[in-house]
């Protein structure tokens, strides 16, 4: 599959909305008590043949990178790794101290997919979602794989020290 990455645009902010809407419940993402609205996000869309196959977006705090959202619509093609690269790249041109995260303890495929890629896991906020839900109350109470949704886990990777 030829797949190609380009930066968001303005221009695909509507699709962007729709998209969290469409899969993580509402237009914002709330995490660690921060809420995140697609236009205040750098980005990247995966494109195969002009159809939207993935996205992440991300923002720069200090010397930290976090990425805020990642979405791959046709897994396990590679799409979700290039995505990541490419925010990983724009880190250290960046000169970041670190790239980091927060995903849900229910989602054992991300922790997986995280940890695999170097990132590891720094902090677990037990109960963070309880503070999610006062600002997002569409937030499940049972997440993904039928597991209870309470936690944050926040994983990184150091950027310091690299060659
Ligand atoms: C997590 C997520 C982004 C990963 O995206 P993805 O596109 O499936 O990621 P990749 O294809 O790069 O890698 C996934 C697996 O496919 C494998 N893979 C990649 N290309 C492949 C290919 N051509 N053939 C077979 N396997 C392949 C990778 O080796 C990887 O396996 P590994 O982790 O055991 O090494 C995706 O599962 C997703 O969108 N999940 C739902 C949203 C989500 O949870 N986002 C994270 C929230 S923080």
């Amino acid at each position: 599959m030829d797949v190609s990455l380009r930066r968001l645009t303005p221009d695909d902010l509507p699709r962007l909305r729709q998209f969290w809407r469409e899969n993580w419940g509402d237009e914002f993402v709330v995490a660690h008590g921060v809420v995140y609205h697609p236009e205040t996000l750098n980005g990247f869309i995966a494109c195969s043949a002009n159809e939207w196959i993935g996205e992440i977006t991300y923002t720069f705090t200090g010397e930290d990178c976090e990425i805020v959202s990642l979405d791959s619509l046709r897994e396990s093609q590679g799409i979700g790794t290039k995505l990541m690269e490419a925010v990983l790249e724009e880190a250290r041109q960046h000169n970041c101290r670190r790239v980091f995260l927060i995903t849900t303890n229910d989602n054992l495929n991300a922790l997986g997919f995280y940890q695999k890629r170097g990132f590891e896991i720094v902090a677990v906020h037990r109960g963070a979602l309880n503070e999610s839900r006062k600002i997002k109350p569409g937030i499940p109470l049972i997440g993904i794989n039928g597991i209870p949704l309470r936690d944050e886990i926040e994983l990184e990777m150091s950027l310091r020290g690299e060659a």
